[in-house]
């Protein structure tokens, strides 16, 4: 089943210079660039995006770390796109992520991740109309 999932590679990863290594393994799994940009966030998009998250405690520090700097955005499509983005990001917690998975290599932390992924397929569908009206 072929779908589309919306993804950012997160300040960290834009800082750190881990864009074109996080993309190449998105890329080596088979899935398929169909959108992508650089862009810095400001806080009206952040609690648009995470508008599930905005009344829980952790939230202000969450916002205050995705407006920090520039991030990449971008829409990945490929047979269950959904489930595979989120397998091979692992865990949400870097420090107990799996060995091999994208936070489980290169994250120490439960906020700088790294990554997103829609965590389903109306998440997706909500997630892309935000970041890509035009899609
Ligand atoms: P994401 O939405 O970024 O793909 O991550 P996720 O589904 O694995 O995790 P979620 O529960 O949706 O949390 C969203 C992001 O909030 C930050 N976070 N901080 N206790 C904390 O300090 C805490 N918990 C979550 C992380 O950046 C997480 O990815
Ligand atoms: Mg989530």
């Amino acid at each position: 089943m072929t779908q589309r999932t919306l993804v950012l590679l997160k300040p960290d990863t834009v800082e750190r210079g881990l864009v074109g290594e996080v993309l190449r393994r998105f890329e080596a799994k088979g899935l398929r660039i169909v959108a992508m940009e650089h862009r810095t966030i400001d806080t009206a998009t952040a609690d648009q995006h995470y508008a599930e998250h905005v009344e829980r405690d952790f939230y202000p520090a969450l916002r205050e770390f995705v407006t920090s700097g520039p991030l990449v955005s971008l829409v990945l499509e490929g047979d269950s796109a959904v489930e595979v983005v989120r397998a091979l990001n692992g865990a949400t917690d870097g420090r107990k992520a799996a060995p091999g998975t994208i936070r489980g290599d290169y994250s120490l932390s439960n906020r700088e991740n790294l990554v997103h992924g829609s965590d389903s397929e109306e998440s997706a569908t909500r997630e892309i109309a935000i970041w890509f009206p035009k899609l």
